[in-house]
C-alpha cells in the first residue's frame, strides 16, 4: 500500500529510484514520482498510473544525474489518482519534497491551520499537509531531522514519511508510525525504503525501523532517534534471499512463479521444525510450556486469504489440541469487544506482517493480556515484532497482489503450531504426532505432481472465458478452499464467484444454479465415509439443475466420474492436508482465465499487496 524508496550515494538516484519503484509496484499502482536535488533546487517528476507511465516522462523530460532522491508509488487513500495528487508533495517555499505511505487522520484540521497562515494547497491530499508544515519548520530555522521529529509530533495516524531539504543534498530524512520502513545499508550509500525488494540489488543488509522513530540517512551514516530525539535501538538484520527470488525468472506474471514455487515453499517452512523421532521443536516459540499448558481457547486473526488459512487451521487445531479455536477477520475483531482472557492465545496470520485490520487487532489482543503468536512471511516486520512470539514461513518473497505460497505455507505453518499445542499438552500419542508430520513433510513432491498435471485447468479457462459467474463448494476443510478459489478469480480475473459449504447449498445459494454454470467441487478423500458420499450427493443435486461440474477429487475415486464433466484427480493424502494440494488447481484456474481475458494479473484494479491502512 504505497511503496516508498529514498537513495543517498554515489549512483545515479534517479536511475536506483526508478528501478526500487518498479520492484514495489505490487505495493500500489495508481501513480508514481520522484524527486531529486540539482544545484540546490527540487526537481520533481509524477504521473497517474503505473509506473511505466512515469518513466515515459522521464524519457520525455529528464531529470539531472544527482546522487539524492526519492520516489514513492502510489495506492490513491486521500484524492483521486491523478498527477497532481501524485508523490512528492513540495511545500510552498519550494525546499521540502515528501513523500508518505498510511493515513494522516488529523490533516483537514491541519490544513485548515495552515490555510488561515497564507499557504496554498496543490493537491487534495493530506500528504501535503506534511510537506507545508515541514516548509514551516524549516523556514523557521530547524533543520530537516528536528523538523521531522516537530511534525511528527503533530501528525495522527499511520505514517511513513521521507523528506528531503534543498538546501541539503546530501542527506534525507525519514520517520515512521504504524506503516513500515526498513533501511538499506550500502557501503558509501544508503536507502529506505518499505521492502527489502527496493534495495536487494545494492545490498542485504538491512536496519528495521520501530515505532515512532525517525531515522537520518547519509552515503556514510544512519542516525535513529525516537520522536523527541534521543537515540532509539535498531534491529539490524540480513536478507535471506536476493534478487532472482524477486524477479519473474521467465515466467509471465509473478502469480504463476510463485504457484509454482509452493513445493519448496511448504518445504522450507517445515525444514528444521521437527526431530528425526518425529516430535516437533519450534526454538521460536519463546512462550513457557507451562503458559501454552493453560491456553483454553484460541482466536485466528487474519484478512483475505490469510483469514481462509485461519478457516482451514481452524479444523485441525480442534481436532488435533481439543481446545476451542475461534477464527476472525481483523477488521471486525476489536470492534465486537471480543471475549479475551490471560489464558486466551491469538494467533495471527500475515503473509506481509504489515496489515494495519491484523496490527490492531493484535494490539487489542495484548492489551486484553492474550499471548500473541504471529505467523508470518516477513522477517522483522512490525506484526511479528509486536507479537509474543513468531513462527516464519519461509516462502520467500510474495509479490503478486494474489496470495498464493502465502495461503499454502500459512496452512503449513498453522499445523506445526497445532501439533506443537498437542505435543506440548499430551493432546495426541507421540506417534501419532509423528505420523501428521511424516504426512505433512511427504505433501511438497505431490504438491508437485498436481503442477505437473495442470494442463486439463489450463484447458477449461479457455472453456469459461465468458462465463459471467462461478461457483465453488467444499465442505469441512474443503469450504475454506472454495472461499479461496473463488477469491482469486474475483481479485485477478474480475469475475463473479461464491465459495459455499456443499451442505448449505438447498437452503439458497442453489437457487443461483442454472443451465451451464461452471461449479467447482472439491470432494473430501473416500476415507472420510459420510463426508465424501453427502458431496456426492451435492454434485448430483447441482447437475440435475444443469451445472457444468468440475469435480476435484482424490485418484482412485470413481464413485464421482458418472457426475464430473471435468475430473480433476488430487493426489491421495488424509482429509485434514487436502487443501495443500486442493487449492493449487483453482490458483491456477484463476492465473489462466485473466490472462486470457488480458488482465494484468500481478496487479489487479483497485487492489495493493500490502495492506497498511485500516
Ligand atoms: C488475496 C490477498 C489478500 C491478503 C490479505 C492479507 O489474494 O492477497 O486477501 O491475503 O490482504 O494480507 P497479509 O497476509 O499480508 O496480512
Amino acid at each position: 500500500m504505497c511503496g516508498i524508496i529514498g537513495y543517498v550515494g554515489p549512483r545515479v538516484a534517479r536511475e536506483v529510484v526508478v528501478a526500487g519503484l518498479r520492484r514495489m509496484e505490487y505495493r500500489g499502482y495508481d501513480s508514481a514520482g520522484l524527486a531529486v536535488i540539482d544545484a540546490g533546487e527540487l526537481q520533481i517528476r509524477k504521473k497517474a498510473g503505473k509506473i511505466a507511465n512515469l518513466a515515459a516522462e522521464l524519457d520525455h523530460d529528464p531529470l539531472a544525474d544527482t546522487r539524492i532522491g526519492i520516489g514513492h508509488t502510489r495506492w490513491a487513500t486521500h484524492g483521486r489518482p491523478t498527477d497532481v495528487n501524485a508523490h512528492p508533495h513540495v511545500s510552498q517555499n519550494h525546499r521540502i519534497a515528501l513523500i508518505h505511505n498510511g493515513i494522516i487522520e488529523n490533516f483537514a484540521a491541519l490544513r485548515l491551520e495552515l490555510e488561515a497562515q497564507g499557504i496554498t494547497f496543490e493537491s487534495e491530499t493530506d500528504t501535503e499537509t506534511a510537506a507545508q508544515l515541514l516548509g514551516v519548520e524549516v523556514a523557521k530555522g530547524a533543520d530537516l531531522a528536528e523538523a521531522m521529529r516537530t511534525v511528527c509530533g503533530r501528525l495522527e495516524g499511520a505514517f511513513t514519511l521521507v523528506a528531503i531539504d534543498s538546501t541539503e543534498p546530501e542527506r534525507l530524512v525519514a520517520a515512521r508510525r504504524n506503516s513500515p520502513l526498513v533501511v538499506g545499508v550500502g557501503e558509501g550509500e544508503n536507502f529506505v525504503a518499505s521492502d527489502v525488494a527496493a534495495f536487494i540489488e545494492f545490498t542485504r543488509s538491512a536496519i528495521e525501523l520501530g515505532q515512532d522513530q525517525v531515522v537520518e540517512v547519509t552515503r556514510d551514516s544512519v542516525t535513529v532517534t525516537d520522536f523527541d530525539g534521543n537515540p532509539a535501538p535498531t534491529h539490524p538484520f540480513e536478507v535471506t534471499w536476493d534478487l532472482s527470488a524477486a524477479e519473474k525468472a521467465g515466467y509471465d506474471w509473478f502469480m504463476r512463479k510463485e504457484i509454482y514455487e509452493q513445493p519448496k515453499a511448504v518445504a522450507d517452512t517445515l525444514l528444521g521444525r521437527f526431530n528425526p523421532d518425529g516430535s516437533l521443536k519450534l526454538d521460536e516459540l519463546h512462550i513457557p510450556e507451562a503458559e501454552l499448558r493453560s491456553v483454553d481457547k484460541i482466536i485466528i486473526v487474519a484478512c483475505g486469504t490469510a483469514y481462509y488459512a485461519g478457516l482451514v487451521a481452524k479444523y485441525a487445531i480442534e481436532h488435533w489440541t481439543r481446545i476451542a479455536c475461534e477464527v476472525e477477520i481483523a477488521s471486525e475483531f476489536r470492534y465486537r469487544d471480543p471475549i479475551i482472557t490471560g489464558t486466551t492465545l491469538v494467533v495471527t496470520l500475515s503473509q506481509s506482517g504489515e496489515t494495519a485490520d491484523t496490527l490492531m487487532a493484535i494490539r487489542h489482543a495484548r492489551e486484553q493480556h492474550a499471548k500473541v503468536i504471529a505467523i508470518c512471511n516477513t522477517n522483522g516486520a512490525t506484526i511479528p515484532r509486536e507479537s509474543d512470539a513468531v513462527i516464519y514461513t519461509h516462502a520467500g518473497p510474495e509479490i503478486g497482489v494474489a496470495s498464493t505460497k502465502g495461503f499454502l505455507t500459512q496452512v503449513a505453518a498453522c499445523y506445526l503450531l497445532g501439533l506443537y499445542l498437542a505435543q506440548v499438552r499430551g493432546a495426541m500419542f507421540d506417534d501419532e504426532i509423528a505420523r501428521v508430520m511424516r504426512e505433512l513433510a511427504d505433501t511438497p513432491p505431490l504438491i508437485q505432481q498436481v503442477l505437473d498435471g495442470l494442463d486439463p485447468i489450463k484447458a477449461l479457462a479457455r472453456r469459461f472465458v465468458d462465463k459471467q459467474s462461478v461457483l465453488f463448494l467444499g465442505r469441512h476443510v474443503g469450504y475454506p478452499v472454495a472461499l479461496e478459489g473463488a477469491l482469486k478469480l474475483k481479485e485477478i480475473a474480475y469475475l463473479h464467484a461464491e465459495g459455499f459449504p456443499a451442505g448449505e447449498l438447498k437452503h439458497g445459494p442453489i437457487a443461483l444454479v442454472e443451465e451451464g454454470i461452471p461449479i467447482f467441487v472439491i470432494v473430501p478423500p473416500q476415507g472420510r465415509d459420510q463426508l465424501h458420499d453427502k458431496v456426492v450427493s451435492n454434485i448430483q443435486e447441482v447437475r440435475a439443475r444443469g451445472a457444468f461440474t468440475v469435480v476435484l477429487a482424490e485418484e482412485g475415486d470413481d464413485e464421482v466420474v458418472p457426475y464430473a464433466d471435468v475430473l480433476f484427480t488430487l493426489p491421495r493424502v488424509s482429509t485434514l492436508l487436502q487443501p495443500l494440494v486442493a487449492t493449487v488447481p483453482l490458483q491456477m484456474f484463476a492465473c489462466e482465465l485473466a490472462t486470457l481475458k488480458g488482465y494484468d494479473v500481478d496487479q489487479p484494479r483497485n487492489l495493493a499487496k500490502s495492506v497498511t491502512v485500516e
